[in-house]
């Protein structure tokens, strides 16, 4: 029996906890908040307490996995400081103990990351080959982060990044949330191109990169490459309703994305998406 492990058993990690567990997986899931241990419970096989950055974590369950998916975010995205407890000091801890763990069998890792690390790209085609832009301190952050993962690549213990667009799916609806600003004015930059993926893809790409052991950078996005104002425009259309109102210029000091992020690496690969954009049905 395999034996997968996630940290961070949120909005994804759980959608991958179930599809481990449909596949016969044996599953360790951690959650920081111990209040959420009775639903791990129902998810995983073993659930675990793991605030990783904590000097007194207890890491040893990475000992016995086959499979890991680093799947953590900030409980708060509005702040730099959450920012840079995950990425910054949380992250570095996972990788540290990762390095030390006691097995020396096989260990592929993937890890997850945004496609929102390459900033202004003033709407052009974007590959894995284009640097990030560092010159936003979340940014910086983030490549930071995710150099410390690729450093884990040896013989034994293979590591993958996933750059992921905007997440969509049950429970974050974002085509609605877009209609839902019908005729009201939204103080975002409505020429920009975003990148954007459903939870279903995520979770199909996740258990790609584990089935064939990828390692290096991917960017798991949807073939959406639309501005805001183009996207909402064709939501709004659909339904008779009034165009969103964008503006036209950046707010300062605001967090840059625009890049038509493409998804070529994976589908060369053999990758393909179910939900290719959020203008198209969703499977059953
Ligand atoms: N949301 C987006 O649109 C988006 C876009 C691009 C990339 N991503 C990336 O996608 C990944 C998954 O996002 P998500 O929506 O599933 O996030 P989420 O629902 O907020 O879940 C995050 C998980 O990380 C855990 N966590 C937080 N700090 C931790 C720490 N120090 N040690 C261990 N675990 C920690 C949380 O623990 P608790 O269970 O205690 O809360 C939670 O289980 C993240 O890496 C995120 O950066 C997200």
């Amino acid at each position: 029996m395999q034996r997968f492990g996630i940290v961070g058993c949120g909005y994804v990690g759980a959608g991958v906890a179930l599809q481990a567990r449909a596949r016969g997986f044996q599953v360790t899931g951690t959650t920081t908040t111990p209040s959420r241990l009775s639903e791990l419970c129902e998810l995983v096989d073993h659930p675990r307490i793991c605030q990783a950055g904590d000097p007194h974590a207890d890491y040893d369950f990475l000992d016995d996995l086959d499979g890991l998916l680093i799947a953590m975010a900030p409980s708060s995205m509005s702040e730099q400081s959450n920012y840079e407890n995950v990425f910054g000091d949380a992250v570095p801890c996972l990788i540290d103990a990762i390095r030390q763990r006691k097995a020396d069998s096989s260990l592929h890792v993937t890890y997850l990351s945004s496609a929102g690390i390459y900033g202004d790209k003033a709407g052009q085609v974007t590959g894995e080959q284009t640097p990030p832009d560092r010159t936003d301190p979340t940014n910086a952050l983030l490549a930071q982060a995710e150099d410390t993962v690729l450093e884990l690549n040896n013989a034994a213990v293979q590591t993958c990044v996933l750059r992921l667009g905007g997440i969509y799916g049950p429970g974050q609806d974002i085509p609605s949330y877009i209609k839902s600003a019908s005729g009201h004015q939204v103080s975002k930059n409505g020429n920009h191109v975003n990148a954007w993926v459903h939870l279903t893809d995520i979770v199909r790409g996740i258990f790609f990169a584990y089935d064939n052991q990828l390692s290096g950078i991917y960017n798991l996005v949807d073939d959406l490459q639309l501005t805001r104002r183009e996207l909402s425009n064709q939501l709004c259309d659909i339904e008779g309703l009034a165009p969103v109102i964008w503006e036209n210029h950046n707010r300062d000091g605001a967090r840059i994305f625009n890049a038509r992020v493409s998804n070529q690496r994976l589908k060369n690969l053999g990758f393909k998406l179910m939900v290719p954009s959020m203008l198209s049905p969703v499977p059953a």
